[in-house]
């Protein structure tokens, strides 16, 4: 698709108060079609973006015009001023080879990067679902790239933290989850079968061969330490787990969040020391209300909040569903929303809500709808903050 990049950058004068000097900022415009540099409508889906030697990088899905099958791979862009992007191509490659995990016609989904400063190394996580299996094989995927723009190269894919319990499950936890029986439950959705979700009884079924990770985010910390997030037994329950110093592996620890709270499309961010988490509930490609979560520690315990999103259509996210929580590099304070606005009937065609994120006076984040705003909305916010 192209389209005139008149359609969507609108030139605003503002004024960069920090620096006292008139600037020109483009809009970020929800909803709308989003050229890049090159005038197509940016396909990237589900992404993420990542900030590495003052270049932010947006890597998302590959969509094409009529399935959701992933037929091309994970698509990288570039851009210094997050509004104008490059497309810098198809930085992983699905296989021409039906007998590979991620054959062509496989589902990749919600593909995450982040840079390992030990070894010099881009990690890629992503959601992957085996060819001609739909969403049943529930894996985790890891490729890794010697630059952002790859190409990133295949390492393997499976469930995640095979033999291992939540490291911090009480002792009666344990004792509960030791008595569940899955031949108990033939029917779903029942009082005492929720009960049974929320002690662990998809946990205790996946034990042995490992969790089911679709729906996911990376986080890195301020110590270095990285964690995967995903929607895991039967996305009826998010599990955040920690990565090995190499971010390649998962290294068996993990808790889970909200047990039985049918949360996916996890979001993920540190705020003056406080972790917050965005989600959304399990509606497939149909919008439903975000939910915010909060910890002091990323282990937590994590305490639920009302919905952020505030304005028209907040009920349902502006109609899109988190992908990712992207800080502003070198500001305080400056966060960004972003989701997807999918359209299963047009894949590619799928919108982008980018929404910045502000903070009330007790620290919580609000999403408010604009269908336009440059980035010297933060500027405006640190002033009034003084
Ligand atoms: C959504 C999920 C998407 C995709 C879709 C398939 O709920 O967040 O990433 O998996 O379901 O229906």
């Amino acid at each position: 698709m192209k389209f005139g990049t008149g359609i969507w950058v609108v030139l605003v004068a503002g004024v960069c108060l920090s620096c006292s000097r008139q600037q020109e900022m483009k809009e970020i415009r929800s909803g709308e079609i989003w050229p890049d540099t090159e005038g197509n409508h940016i396909n990237a889906h589900g992404g993420g973006v990542m900030y590495h030697e003052g270049t932010y990088y947006w890597y998302g899905e590959h969509k094409s015009d009529t399935t959701c099958n992933a037929m091309v791979g994970v698509m990288c862009y570039s851009s210094t001023n997050l509004t104008d992007w490059k497309n810098e191509g198809v930085v992983f490659s699905v296989a021409d080879d039906d007998s590979s995990d991620i054959a062509r016609g496989c589902i990749l989904e919600r593909p995450k990067v982040v840079y390992n400063s030990r070894n010099d190394k881009f990690v890629m996580w992503f959601h992957l679902e085996l060819k001609g299996q739909g969403y049943a094989a529930a894996r985790a995927g890891v490729a890794v790239g010697d630059s952002p723009v790859g190409p990133f190269h295949f390492l393997r894919s499976e469930r995640v933290n095979a033999g291992c319990l939540p490291f911090d499950m009480s002792q009666e936890e344990v004792a509960l989850f030791d008595t569940l029986d899955g031949s108990h439950f033939k029917e779903w959705w029942t009082r005492p079968w929720e009960q049974a979700v929320k002690e662990g009884l998809f946990l205790k079924r996946d034990l042995e061969d490992g969790q089911m990770a679709r729906d996911m985010t990376l986080f890195v910390d301020d110590d270095g330490k990285a964690y995967h997030i995903y929607a895991s037994e039967e996305n009826l329950t998010l599990h955040i787990a920690e990565l090995s110093n190499d971010y390649r592996w998962h290294t068996g620890r993990f808790v889970r969040v909200a047990a039985g709270g049918m949360n996916e499309a996890p979001a993920l961010f540190k705020h003056d020391g406080t972790y917050w988490m965005i989600a959304s509930g399990c509606t497939g490609w149909a919008p439903n209300e975000a939910r915010l979560f909060s910890a002091k520690r990323i282990w937590g315990p994590w305490i639920q909040h009302p919905t952020p999103c505030v304005g028209p259509d907040a009920e349902i996210t502006f109609k899109g569903q988190s992908t990712y929580i992207l800080p502003v590099a070198g500001r305080r304070d400056a966060y960004i929303f972003m989701a997807d606005s999918w359209r299963p009937e047009h894949p590619s065609d799928g919108r982008y809500i980018w929404l910045p994120i502000r903070f009330s006076p007790d620290g919580t984040p609000v999403i408010e709808w604009m269908p336009a705003w440059s980035l010297n909305y933060f500027d405006k916010l640190s002033v009034e903050k003084q």
